[in-house]
């Protein structure tokens, strides 16, 4: 997002748990937002905020929320906020985030419940943010004037997508991705607080992860796909002042907005280790290639590859957008034998980057 605009005045939904904590480390020194409401349960509510949380970051509590009143997760108490992050707890989540846009709110997701919706993009900001275009043909549907909903993915999900949209690019030359087999190796604070106990985590590694596996296997589909030409068609209409035309053209495509990827396979396992931060993940990916590209020699197959990562800054268009917080370089493609370790690279782009090592043939 520019700087040279006016901050948003942002509201955050699970202001007090573990994600809602971290919205506020990054929105506290943000230019883009200022943080102007904070919302948690009823056990929360009426408390100044430090007095309310349990403060797990590892930078201390912004002082301009410190004394900022938690309130209830009801719409009416957020009408002086411009956009609201919701990090609430799944079992609220989808009820909460429903009365919201309701109610005309601009609301982006950190959970579950929506995501799979047929007009709810499902974004990751350095691999699709072009899905944010079919926000203009949810508001027809949902009669709403200025609010949307929009979710983030699994944080699996994120790393994978990147790798596989870099790969997508490089199509013509490599052939189309048509098969994936990863394994994710996921750190404790995907858990939120205070997650798995130190019984459970130290001297250990959990084969399993619930619900995990089935979002790797499901979300991916929907990141990789293609607005549908409504999407445009409606975008188009409403930049025109044909809101009329648009709304018929919203409401005759009843189906998904996005059309997912197709002819296209992913096997997911994932683990908990001892890990504090930073998911790491073990891809094989598989080709359908045609008969010159099944000739390709596996030298050159291998450089295409590296190149599809190295070059995958021009495609992230977050960074065309302003957005001052996108990582740049989104890929970082490290040569050294030993690399990606989440302790060493998970600060990359502060954070954001997805870096990816190990890039060699597989027999698979
Ligand atoms: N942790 C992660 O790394 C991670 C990653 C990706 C997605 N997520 C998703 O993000 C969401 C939040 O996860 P989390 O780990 O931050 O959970 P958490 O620490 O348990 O926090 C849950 C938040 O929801 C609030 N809440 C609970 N019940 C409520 C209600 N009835 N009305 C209003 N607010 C209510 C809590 O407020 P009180 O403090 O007042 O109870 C708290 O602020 C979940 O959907 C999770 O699946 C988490």
């Amino acid at each position: 997002m520019s700087n040279t605009r006016q901050p948003l005045r942002a509201g955050i939904l699970g202001a007090t748990g573990a994600v809602g904590q971290r919205f506020i480390t990054l929105l506290a020194n943000h230019p883009g937002f200022v943080i102007q409401r904070l919302g948690a349960s009823a056990r929360s509510a009426g408390r100044r905020y430090e007095e309310a949380v349990t403060w797990r970051m590892a930078t201390p509590l912004p002082a301009s929320v410190a004394s900022l009143v938690v309130v209830e997760c009801k719409p009416e108490a957020f009408n002086d906020c411009d956009v609201i992050f919701s990090g609430l707890d799944a079992s609220v989540a989808g009820d909460i985030e429903l009365s919201f846009l309701a109610a005309d709110h601009c609301v982006i997701s950190n959970a579950k419940n929506h995501r799979m919706a047929d007009d709810v993009p499902l974004v990751v900001p350095t691999v699709n943010p072009e899905h944010l275009h079919m926000i203009p043909a949810q508001r027809l549907r949902r009669n709403l004037k200025r609010g949307f909903l929009v979710t983030i993915s699994n944080c699996a999900s994120v790393g994978v997508c990147a790798a596989l949209q870099a790969l997508k690019a490089k199509q013509s030359v490599l052939g189309k991705v048509d098969r994936v087999n990863v394994v994710t190796m996921q750190a404790i604070s995907g858990a939120g607080y205070p997650g798995m106990s130190a019984m459970d985590m130290l001297d250990n590694v959990v084969p399993y992860i619930g619900g995990e596996e089935e979002k790797l296997e499901a979300e991916p589909f929907k990141i990789l796909g293609t607005p549908h030409t409504t999407v445009q068609q409606v975008k188009d209409q409403v930049a025109n002042g044909k809101v009329a035309e648009a709304r018929k053209l919203a409401t005759a495509h009843q189906g998904a907005l996005i059309e997912p990827l197709k002819d296209f396979v992913i096997s997911a396992t994932c683990n908990r280790v001892p890990v504090i931060d930073g998911h790491m993940a073990s891809m094989s990916v598989g080709f359908a290639r045609d008969a010159k590209q099944a000739n390709m020699n596996k030298e050159t197959m291998l450089a295409t590859v590296k190149e599809a990562f190295a070059q995958y800054e021009t495609l992230a268009s977050s960074k065309a957008l302003g957005c001052v917080s996108a990582p740049h370089p989104p890929i970082h493609l490290l040569d050294a034998v030993d690399r990606p370790q989440p302790r060493l690279d998970r600060d990359r782009g502060n954070g954001y980057a997805v870096t990816i090592g190990r890039v060699r043939p597989c027999p698979l």
